[in-house]
């Protein structure tokens, strides 16, 4: 997809992607995750979570309870409704990345941060370690071709210490133009290949809808993986 593809859907408001409540995985499944993982309770320091293609969702608020967040996404109508519809008020700042020299804009309000720019040119480097990555309906956003770009620079992000909560859609893609796009389990090994994959839950979307759309599919289903170096 290319970037104007993405911005003809901001402009338009055309975002059948967006939902509209906190996505079940984040309390099911993160938070047991969390609680089970002591090194940061002990030293007191807050965690960070990575949102690489993070629209407007709200499930930074739900993680923002928990970590600092720092959402990555190229649409500035994105990250100004974000906090507009919170009745937050964000005068954005401009920063230029140390390594690739690419110009972002920062939108910062207490713990949460969006950087308004490319991610493929936001560098590992710019930023902090992060302790998670949360990835839902991004690396499912890109076609075939950019999928493998896109993890190879997620994967710049993922330290000894960090684990990418990654949710994928299943379906059989030829019964829809994505995207999004179908990942199966064995996409998933090949693209994170030398990487720790384990798929720790999943479930049918019964109805078939995802988000605000309803797809004719035959099946639908959303699994996670937790993927560690
Ligand atoms: C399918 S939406 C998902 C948004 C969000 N993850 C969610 O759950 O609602 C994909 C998002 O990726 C953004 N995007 C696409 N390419 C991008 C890029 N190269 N850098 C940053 N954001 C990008 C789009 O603008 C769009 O908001």
């Amino acid at each position: 997809m290319k970037a104007s593809f993405w911005h003809a859907c901001w402009e338009k408001n055309s975002l059948g992607f967006h939902q509209t409540s906190i996505h079940p995985f984040l309390s099911q499944q993160l938070l047991p995750l969390m609680s089970s993982k002591t090194d940061e309770c002990q030293t007191g320091k807050q965690q960070r979570v990575l949102v690489p293609l993070c629209g407007k969702s709200d499930d930074m608020v739900w993680l923002a309870e928990h970590f600092d967040v720092v959402g990555a996404e190229l649409s500035d109508i994105a990250c100004r409704d974000f906090f507009r519809e919170k009745s937050i008020e964000v005068t954005p700042t401009q920063i230029s990345d140390t390594q690739t020299q690419a110009a972002f804009k920062q939108y910062s309000f207490e713990n949460i941060t969006l950087l308004q720019g490319d991610f493929f040119k936001l560098s590992a480097e710019q930023l902090s370690d992060f302790d998670w990555i949360y990835d839902r309906a991004a690396i499912i956003a890109l076609p075939k071709t950019m999928q493998q770009a896109y993890a190879d620079h997620l994967a710049t992000f993922i330290t000894q210490h960090s684990r990418l909560f990654l949710i994928s859609l299943e379906f059989p893609q030829e019964e829809l133009s994505g995207p999004p796009f179908s990942l199966f389990e064995q996409d998933i090994n090949r693209l994170f290949t030398g990487f720790n994959v384990k798929c720790i839950a999943e479930h049918e979307l019964a109805d078939k809808t995802f988000a605000q759309r309803t797809f004719k599919v035959s099946y639908l289903r959303e699994k996670l993986y937790i993927i560690t170096r």
